[in-house]
């Protein structure tokens, strides 16, 4: 009996197993009701009484190491499936790598944050909109250019379903919902027909603000557009409005700073002007709140809107617009340290 067991015990050390089929036939040669140790228990009456202390407790030595060795074995298996065999528990635990956050991101919250301190709140529109929303709401003209198939992508089965030309479109969804006091600010992207170049590209991002109150003025809008330059470029910038042109104000206006890359003296980035455009803007025209819903005897207000590509490159001067959207490592961790 004790030859036997002996026997048992040199086979189940040197177990192996290939596979999980494998070793369940092993667990059932050795471990089941069958199996070689209950065998030896049934065996086990038949042992002389003198011997039968030791022969026990070299049974139950038996049963536990063929357990034990079935585990183990069980354990391999199972690590492997996971991939975890590896697992070092006393390694120090290594830092996880954070993302960084996209540079248009990092400069679109920056310009919310601005806005949000002056009582502005977030609202947002559909990208894929209608003309009604882009275009007619915002008193474009039947004929305007802007309509053109070059700039806007239609679908052609349906040319009243358009991609956004430009966030304005967002002006026109809060008014119709809602009665002034309307102060909002819209980032969101916007798409042009456009052939993609290192200045160019047929989907960017822009910002929109809209006020909407009573005896809302021009002195208001500069004075905010004033105190958003200071707070992007640092307080010594200065603002310049240029009269302009857009179907959806009146006065327009483009606005320029003074270039912060030479500080105004003149550089390639201003064309040697000191000055660089960063936004357009105007008094809401009185067609466009009446087109939306508002009382346009009772109600004035201002808007404003602007390039989140333009305003990151006069921060981080990324030279080729296409940087943007190729999702480069190497480029998107250069803003690290601005996240
Ligand atoms: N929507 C204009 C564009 O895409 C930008 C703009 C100009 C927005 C004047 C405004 C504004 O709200 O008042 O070029």
């Amino acid at each position: 009996m004790i030859a036997k067991i002996e026997q048992l015990l040199t086979e189940i050390e040197n177990l192996s197993a290939g596979n999980a089929e494998e070793l369940e036939a092993l667990r059932i040669k050795y471990l089941s009701k069958k199996g070689a140790i209950n065998e030896l228990m049934t065996d086990f009456r038949n042992v002389p009484a003198e011997q039968k202390k030791e022969v026990g407790m070299r049974l139950n030595e038996l049963k536990n190491k063929a357990q034990e060795r079935i585990n183990s074995l069980k354990e391999n298996f199972a690590n492997q499936e996971t991939g975890n065999n590896e697992l070092d528990l006393t390694r120090t635990a290594y830092p996880i790598g954070l993302g960084t956050r996209h540079p248009l991101s990092i400069v679109k919250n920056e310009i919310v944050d601005i806005f949000s301190r002056l009582g502005f709140s977030l609202a947002e529109g559909p990208e894929i909109e209608d003309d009604w929303h882009v275009f007619s709401s915002m008193n474009f003209a039947e004929d305007h250019p802007a309509r053109d198939m070059q700039d806007t992508f239609f679908i052609e089965a349906h040319p009243d379903i358009i991609l956004r030309t430009h966030t304005s479109s967002v002006q026109s969804r809060v008014m119709e919902t809602s009665q002034p006091p309307i102060r909002i600010i819209c980032p969101g992207r916007v798409y042009r027909n456009e052939a993609i170049s290192y200045r160019a590209h047929c989907f960017f991002h822009q910002v929109e603000a809209l006020y909407i109150d009573k005896q809302v003025s021009f002195t208001d809008l500069k004075q905010v557009l004033l105190l958003f330059a200071k707070e992007m470029f640092g307080n010594d910038t200065k603002i310049r409005l240029r009269p302009s042109y857009f179907p959806f104000t009146e006065p327009s206006a483009e606005m320029d700073i003074s270039c912060n890359i030479c500080g105004g003296k003149g550089c390639a980035f201003c064309k040697h002007t000191g000055w660089v455009e960063i936004l357009g803007c105007g008094m809401v025209d009185p067609n466009v709140l009446e087109a939306n819903g508002i009382d346009s005897k009772v109600y004035s207000g201002y808007a404003l809107g602007m390039g989140i590509e333009r305003i990151t490159n006069l921060k981080y001067q990324v030279k080729d617009l296409r940087m943007f959207s190729e999702n480069d490592i190497r480029f998107l961790k250069e803003f690290e340290a601005a996240n």
